[in-house]
C-alpha cells in the first residue's frame, strides 16, 4: 500500500487565511439567478421572491464574498437598468449568453438576497463596452452616503444607506477574443490604470482587481500579466487569476492533478507581480484575487449549448448546468487545498458559480434544491480552515499522468487556530485504485508527544463509483462519510484515504 508522511508544526506558517477565500460568484447567466435564488411563485419564496431553500443551503456552504453581475455578462451591462422601479427597467438583450435580461434583480435585490445569506458585495465594472464615466456613476451611486443626484436616486430608490461595496472588479477577461470589448494587455492596463486612478479619486477605500488571463493556457499568459500590471501597479490591489479543469478524453489520472496547475499558475502570477514590483520599485504586494475556479465541462458547453438566431434569446435558459461526479468533488477538493497552500498571496477567491450554473446546488422550477458532490469539501473547507494556513512538508509516493508528468499521489495542507486551539488537515488521494495511509506528525502541535491532539472528526467523499452523482431524481446519491481509519498516538495520526477521495480531519 503507498503512504505519505507529513507534519504540523503550527511555526510552518504559509499565511493568515482571509475568508474572502471562500467567496462564491451570481452572474446573469442561464438559471443563476432567474430560477436559482429568484424564482417568485415558489413555494418557499420569500417576500421579495428569493428561494428560501436556496437560502439556507447558501448559508451551510459558509459563501464569504459573492461577485456580481458577471462575468462574460458584464462587459454589455448598463447597470443604470437594473435600479428603479422594476416595472419601468428595460429589457435588454445579453450578448454574452444570447440571452434576454429582465432586470428584475438588480443591484438593490441583490444587495438585499445577500443580507439573507450574510455574504459581502463584490461587484464587477463594465470595461467591456463602457469606461471610467460609467464605473463612477456605479461608485457613486453605491458609496456616496447622500446629497448627489446618483445617491440621492438610490435613496428614492429605497435604499437609505449606502452599499458601501469594497471590492471593485476592473472588468471581465479583458485578455479573451469572447470578451465584448477584448483588448490587447496595453489598451486594457492604460483603461484600467485611468479606471483605478479616478475610482481612487472618489472613494479611496476602495480595493481593486485588475483582470489577469482568463486562463493559464492562454498563449498571451504571463505577459498579459506583466503589461497590465505595470500600467496601474500602484493603484491596485489584485490581479486576477480564472481557471477551469475537466476530465478530457477519459484521461482521469490528470485530471485529478488538476491542483497541480493550479499550483503553477498562483506561483507564475505572483513571480511576474513581484517582478513588475521590482522594476517599479514599489514597497506594494499585489495579491490574488482567484475570482473564478471550478470543474467545467467546458469543451461539452462549446460543442452542446451554444444560443443562436436573431429571433432567439431565451431568459433564463438551462445553460452550464454541469452534473458533478464524486472525482470531480475530489479535484475540486484538491483545487481548494491549492488555493489555501498559496493563502499568503491568494487572499481572494470565488467559487465560480453558485447556483444551477457550474455550481454546488441546483434547483427545479417549482421543485426542490439539492447539493452537488462539490458542495461537501466547500462547505466543510469553509467551516474548518480557519486562522492560518500551514505547509506540512508532505513526502508522497507518486504517480505518471499524460498532461502534468509525475506527481504525488497525496496532497494535502493544514491549517492552525491558535485562538480557538484547532486545527485541520485536508487530503486528497489521487489513487485509482489504491488506499493511501497518511501518517500525520502533530507532535508540534500538542506538546513534546503531541498527546494534547484529538481527532475530533474525519469526513471522507469517496465511492466506488467515481462518477456518481447527486441528481433530481437522487438528490442524496453521494455526500461525506465518517473516515473511521483514524488512529492516534505517539504523538502520530494515522488516517487511511480510499481511492479517488478528498477527506477533512477536523483537531482539538
Ligand atoms: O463562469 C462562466 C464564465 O466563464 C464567465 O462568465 C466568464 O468570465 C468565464 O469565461
Amino acid at each position: 500500500m503507498p503512504t505519505a508522511r507529513l507534519t504540523i508544526d503550527p511555526h510552518f506558517t504559509v499565511g493568515a487565511i482571509n475568508r474572502r477565500l471562500f467567496g462564491s460568484f451570481v452572474e446573469h447567466l442561464g438559471r443563476c439567478v432567474y430560477d436559482g435564488i429568484y424564482e417568485p411563485g415558489h413555494p418557499t419564496a420569500d417576500a421579495e421572491g428569493f428561494r428560501q431553500d436556496v437560502i439556507d443551503l447558501v448559508k451551510e456552504l459558509g459563501v464569504s464574498a459573492i461577485r456580481y453581475p458577471g462575468g462574460n455578462f458584464v462587459s454589455g451591462f448598463r447597470w443604470e437598468d437594473s435600479v428603479g422601479p422594476r416595472d419601468e427597467r428595460p429589457t435588454r438583450l445579453d450578448l454574452a449568453w444570447h440571452s434576454t435580461e429582465t432586470n428584475q434583480v438588480g443591484l438593490h435585490e441583490f444587495s438585499s438576497w445577500l443580507g439573507k445569506v450574510g455574504s459581502e458585495l463584490m461587484l464587477a465594472v463594465n470595461l467591456g463596452t463602457r469606461g471610467p464615466l460609467e464605473a463612477l456613476d456605479l461608485l457613486e451611486y453605491s458609496n456616496i452616503r447622500s446629497g448627489t443626484t446618483l445617491s440621492n436616486q438610490r435613496i428614492a430608490n429605497g435604499r437609505t444607506d449606502a452599499f458601501g461595496v469594497s471590492m471593485w472588479c476592473l472588468g471581465n477577461e479583458m485578455d479573451g477574443p469572447w470578451q465584448l470589448g477584448h483588448r490587447s494587455a496595453d489598451d486594457y492596463g492604460r483603461l484600467a490604470s485611468q479606471t483605478a486612478k479616478a475610482m481612487r479619486q472618489l472613494d479611496p477605500s476602495v480595493e481593486l482587481v485588475v483582470c489577469g488571463s482568463s486562463s493559464a493556457h492562454m498563449p498571451t499568459f504571463g505577459e498579459w500579466e506583466r503589461v497590465v500590471l505595470t500600467h496601474p501597479y500602484d493603484d491596485v490591489d489584485y490581479i486576477s487569476c480564472h481557471a477551469y479543469y475537466e476530465e478530457k478524453d477519459g484521461d482521469l489520472g490528470s485530471f485529478l492533478a488538476s491542483a497541480v496547475d493550479m499550483d503553477h499558475f498562483i506561483e507564475s502570477v505572483v513571480a511576474t507581480a513581484d517582478h513588475v514590483k521590482a522594476v517599479n520599485g514599489s514597497d506594494k504586494t499585489i495579491n490574488i484575487s482567484f475570482d473564478e475556479w471550478n470543474v467545467w465541462y467546458l469543451s461539452r458547453h462549446q460543442n452542446l449549448e451554444v444560443i443562436t438566431g436573431i429571433d432567439n434569446w431565451p431568459t433564463a435558459p438551462r445553460l452550464l448546468e454541469d452534473v458533478y461526479s464524486v472525482a470531480d468533488a475530489v479535484v475540486f477538493g484538491s483545487l481548494m487545498i491549492s488555493l489555501l497552500k498559496h493563502a499568503d498571496r491568494v487572499t481572494s477567491a470565488s467559487l465560480a458559480q453558485l447556483v444551477n450554473v457550474i455550481a454546488p446546488i441546483m434547483t427545479e422550477p417549482g421543485g426542490p434544491a439539492w447539493k452537488q458532490s462539490t458542495f461537501f469539501p466547500f462547505a466543510l473547507t469553509s467551516k474548518l480552515a480557519t486562522g492560518s494556513a500551514l505547509e506540512v512538508r508532505l513526502e508522497s509516493d507518486t504517480y505518471d499522468t499524460e498532461v502534468y508528468g509525475t506527481v504525488p499521489l497525496v496532497d494535502a495542507v493544514a491549517t492552525h487556530d491558535a485562538d480557538a486551539g484547532t486545527a485541520s488537515v485536508f487530503l486528497v488521494n489521487r489513487s485509482q485504485t489504491e488506499d493511501v495511509t497518511v501518517e500525520i506528525n502533530v507532535a508540534a502541535l500538542g506538546g513534546r508527544t503531541g498527546g494534547g491532539v484529538a481527532v475530533v472528526d474525519a469526513q471522507t467523499l469517496s465511492d466506488t463509483d467515481v462518477y456518481a452523482a447527486n441528481t433530481l431524481e437522487a438528490p442524496d446519491r453521494v455526500g461525506l462519510v465518517q473516515n473511521s481509519s483514524v488512529v492516534t498516538g505517539d504523538g502520530v495520526i494515522s488516517v487511511t484515504l480510499p481511492p479517488v477521495s478528498w477527506t477533512a480531519l477536523s483537531l482539538a
